[in-house]
């Protein structure tokens, strides 16, 4: 296959290119797209090193897949003119996500709807991803009525400027802020700008693409995103009320058989999922699964994982693999 990353400089980008990598990829030619200023410059991958190029030359050498994280205005512009030359485009960005002609994907969930028409894809945000990865088993056995998700989510969310902001805050050294606030030793209820009705974009992600994903806009979704000092990933706790009645034991037995999933609940030995540990792993952890005493139907459960892996780069590769394997490109 022949690839284009769009913002391999980034941390996203840098992710994707360590996963097409690890997953052995059938990878022909790749072509690192960045922005003009990083034109010229060098990533590494599979042992060697490729030039960074511009938009327009990649589009030039009409890759068969172009994997984009480059925020959602370059994405507006761009992935429309790489499909123009037949380039499907997986998208990072939310440019795409609630486009109602664009397919907003979590492989595990609904690749099987693809198809050889679909040449820009959304892969959603990344805490919407986790989430549904451990609902969609769940909502199928017990249908979901409503969702009271609040976030813990890691820096690296927010994109190199913010690690570096958390860096120069630990070593005492001044610089420019990817935040309005300091963000080592705080919590900022504050992911994403915040819209009209009060609630940040980040929040509504969460809202509007679960409902996307699942099929289901009868569930009621609400979200207070909140972004912590953390590196290794985002956390949620999650209270789900559900329709139906469910026994603890089937909910893990359902968790622990779902593709993609791990089952970290062991109380007596203090085990249950952290972002530290999630750090560089694909797959989702859930924990703390107990029943809401409060109210009737109602689960509580703690869902972690890496941002930049299952959250963005493993969840686009897989909707490229998904396209290499069924021949959608
Ligand atoms: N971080 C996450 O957990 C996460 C999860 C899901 C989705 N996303 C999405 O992925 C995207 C990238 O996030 P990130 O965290 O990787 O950000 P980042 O570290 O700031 O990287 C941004 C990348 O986009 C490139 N870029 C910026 N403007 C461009 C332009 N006009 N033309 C071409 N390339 C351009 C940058 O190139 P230069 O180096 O040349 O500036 C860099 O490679 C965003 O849309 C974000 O919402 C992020």
């Amino acid at each position: 296959m022949r690839i284009a990353v769009v913002g391999a400089t980034g941390l996203v980008g840098q992710k994707i290119l360590d996963v097409l990598e690890e997953r052995n990829f059938p990878v022909s030619e790749l072509f690192p797209v960045a922005s003009e200023r990083s034109v010229g410059k060098e990533v590494a991958f599979n042992g060697k090193k490729y030039k960074v190029i511009g938009m327009k030359d990649a589009i030039n050498l009409k890759p068969q897949i172009a994997i984009f994280s480059a925020g959602g205005d370059t994405s507006l512009k761009w992935a429309p003119e790489f499909a123009k030359v037949g380039t499907t485009v997986v998208d990072n960005s939310s440019a795409w996500r609630m486009d109602e002609s664009k397919k907003l994907v979590v492989p595990e969930i609904n690749a099987s709807e693809l198809s050889k028409e679909d040449k820009i894809i959304a892969n959603p945000n990344c805490s919407t991803i986790q989430l549904v990865v451990a609902l969609a088993p769940l909502h199928k056995h017990y249908k979901m009525e409503r969702l009271v998700i609040s976030t813990y989510q890691s820096i690296t969310g927010t994109g190199v400027k913010a690690v570096e902001q958390l860096e120069n805050e630990r070593s005492g050294v001044e610089g420019e802020k990817a935040y309005p606030y300091e963000i080592d030793k705080n919590c900022l209820p504050h992911c994403d700008v915040f819209t009209e009705n009060g609630y940040t974009k980040e929040e509504m992600k969460l809202v509007n693409e679960t409902k996307k994903i699942l099929k289901d806009d009868s569930i009621r979704v609400t979200a207070t995103a909140v972004r912590v000092p953390v590196v290794g990933g985002h956390s949620e706790s999650v209270n789900i009320e559900f329709a139906k009645d469910f026994e603890l034991e089937n909910v893990r037995k359902i968790l622990s058989e779902t593709d993609g999933i791990i089952v970290q609940d062991n109380l007596d030995e203090n085990e249950y999922p952290m972002p530290k540990y999630s750090h560089d792993k694909d797959e989702v952890f859930v924990g703390r699964i107990r029943r809401d005493f409060s109210n009737p139907n109602t689960l509580n459960m703690w869902v972690v994982a890496d941002n930049l892996r299952k959250g963005a780069a493993t969840n686009a590769v897989q909707i490229a693999e998904y396209l290499a394997k069924h021949e959608l490109v």
